[in-house]
């Protein structure tokens, strides 16, 4: 495998249930690195370009609604395959369907409300690092 950095968000439902700190805690229990992160607060718009690629799908609405809602953790990761590893750790999207033990399954409240985001390849690792972190704010 090969060093990666990939982008994980700690979602609006997981902050307000104050699910922040068990979730970086499995982040560091994996091996996976904090390069970068923040507390933040993404405006409607911010939401909608982060999730352009969306668009046209029919949650797109909701999703971007609830992702705008309330406070979220964006963190830059970095690993060897941090990618896959990352998406491993969180589960499939809908947290019925994910795994025991992933952070999906364990704190997901449904299929919209579920936790986290993880980058899905290397191509929307880079663009959704970058969408919220310069270089600078990368820790070597
Ligand atoms: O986040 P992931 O890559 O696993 O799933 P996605 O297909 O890229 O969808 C992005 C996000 O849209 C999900 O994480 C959910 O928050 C939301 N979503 C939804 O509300 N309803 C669906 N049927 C599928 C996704
Ligand atoms: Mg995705």
């Amino acid at each position: 495998m090969a060093i990666e950095r990939t982008l994980a968000i700690i979602k609006p439902d997981a902050v307000g249930r104050g699910l922040a700190g068990d979730i970086i805690k499995r982040i560091e229990g994996a091996g996976l690195r904090v390069r970068a992160m923040r507390l933040m607060r993404l405006g409607r718009a911010q939401a909608e370009a982060f999730y352009e690629v969306h668009k046209a799908r029919p949650f797109y609405g909701s999703l971007c609604e609830y992702m705008s809602s309330g406070p979220v953790v964006v963190i830059a990761l970095e690993a060897d395959g941090a990618i896959a590893r990352w998406r491993e750790l969180m589960g499939a999207t809908d947290p019925v369907k994910a795994a025991p033990g992933t952070i999906r399954k364990e704190f997901g409240m449904n299929v919209e409300q579920n936790a986290t985001h993880g980058s899905d390849a290397p191509e929307t690792a880079a663009r959704e690092v970058a969408f919220f972190f310069s270089s600078l704010d990368i820790v070597a």
